[in-house]
C-alpha cells in the first residue's frame, strides 16, 4: 500500500528519498515519484509508471537536488495507475504532497474546487487535498496554518507530507488513520510510512499519533495534538539495523524468511517460557486477572492472520474448552454482533496496520468485551497502541508480501495464549509442561521440514502449467490448506481454492480431472483414515494428487499419487510443521512461472485502506 518518505536537512536529500521508497517496496505500489524545493526555491518533480528503479534511473539522467522533499509510491484506489495519478502531486508550482490512506469526501470537495476554478491533472482523491492547502496558503501565508485549515475539511485517513516553496526551509507531516514516523537525525529531520525506510539515516524515531500534526524544520520538530496543542512525543532508539531489509543471499525476501523461521519461532519464544511454564505476563501485567475470568474468546483478522485465528479455535476448544469463534475482520465490523458475557477479543496482525482490524477492534472496544488483545509483529503499529492486552510475535520484519514467518509466529503467539487460558481451566503442570516441550521443539522440526526443499522445487514443475488448484485438509489442517492455497494464488497466480476434505463430494469433486492438482496435507491423526477416501475419490475421477504426509502414514505413492513423506509426527505443532511444504511449493512453482514474488501484482503488504 501506499508508502511516503520525506526529508528536511542540509544535504540534497533525493538520494535519502529514493533509498526510502526502495525500502518500501514491499508495500505494494504501482508507481512512484520525488517532488524537492530547488535552490532556486522551485517545485521540482519526477514520476514514473512503474518501480523505483526507473525512478532511480531518471533521477540520474536529470537529477533534482536540493534540501527539503517528499516521495511517494502509490497503490491505485482512486484512478487507475498512471503517471498523471502518481504522486506527489503538485498544485499551481506552489504545494507538493504526497498521501497515503483515502479522503472519504474527495467527491464534494472536488465540486467546491471546480467551481472555485481549480483545474485537475489527476482521478486521484489525494488533489483535493493538495488543492486545499493551496487555497488556505492563501490567506493563512504559510503551511502550518494551510494544513490545519486544510484536515479540518476532510474526512476518512491520511498521512500526509507537504512541501511549500515559498516555505523550502519546512516540512509539514499529518496523520489520521495512516502510519506515520518522523525519523530524527543530528540537524536533520525525515518522516516515513515505517522505520525501515529510514534506518540508513537514523535509529530514532517519534511515532505519530491519531490527529497529530508536525512542523519539521532542520533544526526544529514542533507537534500538534489534534486539538492543536504542542504535545511531546518520545524517541523511541529502534534496535533494527538497517541491514534488516537485506536479502542476505536469498533470490527473493520470501525464501529468505522462510528459511528464518525457526529463528523467527525460538525469538518468538524466548522469555515467553520459563521452567516449563508459560509467562502470563508476556500479554500484559493484567492478563492472568484476565484470563481467569474468559469464557469465550472472539479472534478477529484478515487474510493469513485470518487462518492463524482458525486454527488457534481447534487449539482453544480442545486444549483449554473455551468455545472460539473466528472473524474476517471487513465482515464483522459492518454486522450487529452479540457479545457473550466474558468474552475476550483477539485481534491479529503481522503489520498492526490493517484498516478494517483496527476499525474491529476500535468497535470491539466499545461493545462490551472482557478485554481487548492484539497479535502484532510491530510495536508501536496502530493495533498494538489500541488494544489493552498485547503480545508481539519477534518475527523481525517481513518484507515479502506473502506473509510466512509473520504466520507461523502468531501461531506461536496463539499457542502461548491457550495455554495462558487453559491454566485457568484446569490444564495442570504436567500438561502445560508438555504442551510447552512441543513449543520448545518447533525451531528444529522446522529446520528439518526446510530440508525437503529440492523435493518440493521438483514437485513445483508439476504446477507451473496449471491454471486452477485444490488444497484438502481436515480440523485444524483445513486452515492450513487454505493458507497453501492462499499462498499459491497470490504469488503465483494460479487459482486455487481450499476445501475441507469432507466436503469435496459436495462440488468440488465436479472440477477434478487430469488437470487439476488436488494437494492434501495428511497427518497421521485420527482423521487420516476418512482423508485416505477422500483422496481416492480424487484418484477415480483422474485427478494428480500430492500429498504432504508423515513417515508414519503408511500411504505410498502409485499412479497419480505424490507422497512426500515428511518428518512431523502428529501433536500440536503440526498444522505449523505441515505449513512450511505448502509455503515452500507456492514460493517454487511462482519461480518457475517468472513472478514478481515479493510484490505480487495488486497486492500491498500493509492495507492501510478499506
Ligand atoms: C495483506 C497482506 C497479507 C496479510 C493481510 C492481513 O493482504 O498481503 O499477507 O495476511 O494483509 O494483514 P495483517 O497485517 O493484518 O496481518
Amino acid at each position: 500500500m501506499c508508502g511516503i518518505v520525506g526529508a528536511i536537512a542540509q544535504r540534497d536529500v533525493s538520494p535519502v528519498l529514493l533509498e526510502g521508497l526502495k525500502r518500501l517496496e514491499y508495500r505494494g505500489y504501482d508507481s512512484a515519484g520525488l517532488a524537492v524545493v530547488d535552490h532556486n526555491k522551485q517545485l521540482q518533480r519526477i514520476r514514473v509508471l512503474g518501480k523505483v528503479n526507473e525512478l532511480q534511473e531518471q533521477h540520474q539522467s536529470s537529477p533534482l537536488q536540493g534540501g527539503t522533499g517528499i516521495a511517494h509510491t502509490r497503490w491505485a484506489t482512486h484512478g487507475k495507475p498512471s503517471l498523471d495519478n502518481a504522486h506527489p502531486h503538485i498544485c499551481r508550482n506552489q504545494v507538493a504532497l504526497v498521501h497515503n490512506g483515502i479522503i472519504e469526501n474527495h467527491e464534494q470537495l472536488r465540486a467546491q474546487q471546480v467551481d472555485a476554478g481549480y483545474d485537475f491533472s489527476s482521478e486521484t482523491d489525494t488533489e483535493v487535498v493538495v488543492n486545499a492547502v493551496y487555497e488556505a496558503l492563501q490567506t493563512t501565508k504559510e503551511l502550518l496554518q494551510a494544513v490545519f485549515r486544510t484536515i479540518e475539511q476532510l474526512e476518512g485517513a491520511y498521512a500526509l507530507g507537504v512541501i511549500n516553496k515559498d516555505e523550502p526551509e519546512r516540512l509539514i507531516a499529518a496523520r489520521k488513520g495512516s502510519p506515520l514516523v518522523i525519523g530524527v537525525g543530528i540537524g536533520e529531520y525525515f518522516i516515513a510510512s515505517d522505520v525501515f525506510a529510514l534506518l540508513p539515516v537514523t535509529q530514532q524515531f517519534i511515532f505519530l499519533e491519531e490527529g497529530d500534526v508536525a512542523d519539521i524544520k532542520r533544526d526544529k520538530l514542533t507537534i500538534y495534538d489534534s486539538n492543536q496543542q504542542i504535545v511531546e512525543r518520545p524517541i523511541n532508539v529502534s534496535e533494527l539495523s538497517s541491514d534488516v531489509a537485506d536479502k542476505a543471499g536469498y533470490r527473493h525476501y520470501m525464501l529468505k524468511e522462510i528459511f528464518s523461521q525457526p529463528n523467527a519461532i525460538a525469538e518468538s519464544l524466548e522469555n515467553r517460557i520459563e521452567d516449563g511454564r508459560v509467562v502470563t505476563s508476556e500479554f500484559g501485567q493484567n492478563a492472568e486477572s484476565i484470563f481467569q475470568q474468559v469464557k469465550s474468546v472472539k479472534i478477529v483478522a484478515c487474510g493469513t492472520s485470518y487462518h492463524a485465528g482458525l486454527i488457534a479455535a481447534h487449539w482453544l476448544e480442545e486444549i483449554a474448552q473455551i468455545p472460539c469463534q473466528v472473524e474476517i475482520a471487513s465482515e464483522y465490523r459492518y454486522r450487529k454482533s452479540v457479545v457473550v458475557d466474558n468474552t475476550l477479543f483477539v485481534s491479529i496482525s503481522q503489520s498492526g496496520e490493517t484498516a478494517d482490524t483496527l476499525a474491529a477492534l476500535q468497535l470491539a472496544k466499545k461493545s462490551g468485551f472482557l478485554n481487548t488483545l492484539a497479535i502484532c509483529n510491530v510495536a508501536e503499529s496502530s493495533l498494538t497502541r489500541e488494544a489493552e492486552l498485547v503480545f508481539l510475535t519477534h518475527a523481525g520484519p517481513e518484507i515479502g508480501v506473502a506473509s510466512t514467518k509473520a504466520f507461523t509466529t502468531q501461531l506461536v503467539g496463539l499457542f502461548l495464549l491457550v495455554i495462558a487460558i487453559a491454566k485457568q481451566n484446569g490444564l495442570d503442570s504436567k500438561q502445560e509442561a508438555m504442551f510447552v516441550k512441543q513449543l520448545e521443539s518447533l525451531p528444529g522440526r522446522v529446520n528439518q521440514l526446510l530440508q525437503y526443499k529440492d523435493d518440493i522445487e521438483n514437485i513445483a514443475k508439476d504446477f507451473s502449467d496449471k491454471h486452477h488448484a485444490l488444497f484438502l485438509g481436515r480440523g485444524s489442517f483445513l486452515p492450513v490448506a487454505m493458507e497453501g492455497a492462499l499462498k499459491l494464488k497470490e504469488i503465483s497466480y494460479i487459482h486455487a481454492e481450499a476445501y475441507a476434505a469432507g466436503e469435496l463430494k459436495h462440488g468440488p469433486l465436479a472440477l477434478v480431472d487430469d488437470d487439476m492438482p488436488v494437494v492434501a496435507v495428511a497427518p497421521n491423526n485420527n482423521l487420516l483414515e476418512k482423508l485416505k477416501s477422500n483422496l481416492q475419490e480424487v484418484q477415480a475421477r483422474g485427478g494428480k494428487l500430492y500429498l504432504f504426509a508423515d513417515k508414519t502414514s503408511e500411504v505410498e505413492s502409485t499412479d497419480g499419487v505424490y507422497v512426500l513423506k515428511i518428518n512431523a509426527l502428529y501433536d500440536f505443532m503440526a498444522p505449523i510443521l505441515y505449513t512450511i511444504p505448502l509455503q515452500l511449493l507456492a514460493y517454487y512453482v511462482a519461480v518457475i512461472k517468472g513472478a514478481d514474488i515479493d510484490q505480487p501484482r495488486n497486492l500491498a503488504k500493509s492495507v492501510t485502506v478499506e
